[in-house]
């Protein structure tokens, strides 16, 4: 048992790092493509409305579930991370990620929120089939942290579609829960993001769930005495073995932030204080200490906190922006055309 955890636990460490080397050979490639020449008004001319027509599905879309919006802010961020930003996380043929298992906790709820607005984008003859599915996806990201009580900031648009499924990267793109502060920072630099960008987008879990298996290995001694990862506050770790016995169910689950789940806010931050971050992606941050200031700052100033999301955001947006005959407005989010 020991020695086999002890195999498995290597062989992660080797895949993250192959993980990253993939990873920065994909960043290359996407800068080498045409540069994005994205813009607030791209759409000033042939579709005017677009953000008002986005905004009301998303509004509409969130009052029958909660769960979109953590799941739209996800999205958008592996959309970005996994080819670029040009909606391939939507995808759904048999070499995407939805299809292919990569991630089974990709929200279904959140690709319903794309694809009703995109129907109402498209139901306006203004508009039909002039807005990508990759800016839909961006403006809906930035609808769902403003209506859950995060800032309001500006859009960058003009992005394409992709026309090519992300199966075969899907893997090499993400980063791991059990990444060290290294293993982020080399993963958030192949896209252009440095160590600050990456600490305020974590703060992206101030809203959203995960499920047990992303942290179960904290909470039991599996590797001789103690759980993986930074320590966590030994009250909150009892509770979570109750929400994660050892034979968990595979839809059981805990709140990322765990104060308030469902407000976009900086109690992530403080949560990673109180060492009651649940993945070691997360609390790593605050047990490290060339992260931990920064923590301590988002924790203690909010307005800080939203300023530097925002930042990071709108990098993230430009991240392997596609142009001209590598993308498309795709008529169908959930396909090529
Ligand atoms: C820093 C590296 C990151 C790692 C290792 C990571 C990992 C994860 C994991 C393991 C989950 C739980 C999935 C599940 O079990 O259901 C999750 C959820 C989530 N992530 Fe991240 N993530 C990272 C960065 C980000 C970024 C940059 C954003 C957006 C700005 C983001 C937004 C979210 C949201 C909102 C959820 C909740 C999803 C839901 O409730 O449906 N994450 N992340
Ligand atoms: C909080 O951060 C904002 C934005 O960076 C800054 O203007 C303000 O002075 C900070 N407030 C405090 C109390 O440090």
């Amino acid at each position: 048992m020991a020695a086999r955890s002890r195999r498995s636990s290597s062989s992660r460490q080797s895949q993250s790092t192959a993980a990253v080397v993939m990873a920065l050979a994909l960043a290359l490639a996407l800068a080498a493509q045409a540069q994005a020449l994205l813009s607030q008004s791209y759409y000033a001319s042939t579709c005017p409305n677009v953000e008002t027509l986005v905004r009301g599905a998303v509004t509409q879309k969130l009052q029958e579930t909660f769960n979109a919006a953590p799941g739209t802010l996800r999205l958008f961020f592996h959309d970005c991370f996994v080819r670029g930003c040009d909606a391939s996380v939507l995808l759904s043929g048999p070499d995407d990620e939805h299809s292919a298992g990569a991630d089974a906790t990709l929200s279904p709820d959140a690709l319903d929120l794309v694809t009703r607005a995109k129907a109402a984008v498209d139901a306006d003859p203004q508009c039909a089939n002039k807005v990508s599915c990759a800016d839909i996806l961006a403006l809906a990201a930035r609808d769902v942290v403003s209506q859950t009580g995060g800032p309001y900031y500006q859009v960058e648009l003009g992005r394409l579609d992709g026309k090519v499924g992300t199966r075969a990267v899907v893997k090499h793109s993400l980063p791991g829960a059990g990444f060290d502060l290294d293993q982020l920072n080399a993963l958030f630099a192949a896209n252009g993001l440095t160590q600050t960008d990456m600490i305020a987008l974590s703060g992206g879990h101030t809203i959203g769930v995960t499920h047990c298996d992303k942290f179960v290995r904290r909470l039991y001694p599996f590797k001789g005495g103690r759980g993986a990862g930074p320590p966590m506050n030994l009250y909150y770790l009892r509770q979570m073995r109750q929400t994660c016995p050892l034979s968990y169910s595979p839809t059981a689950f805990a709140m990322l932030d765990a104060v308030t789940p469902r407000k976009f806010d900086n109690g992530y931050y403080q949560t990673l204080q109180q060492m009651k971050g649940l993945l070691a992606s997360d609390q790593v941050l605050f047990a490290d200490r060339r992260s931990r200031a920064t923590v301590n700052y988002f924790a203690a100033n909010q307005t800080a906190f939203f300023d530097a999301f925002v930042a990071a955001m709108a990098k993230l947006g430009r991240v392997g922006v596609k142009t001209g005959s590598d993308g498309e407005i795709r008529r169908v989010c959930t396909k090529v055309n």
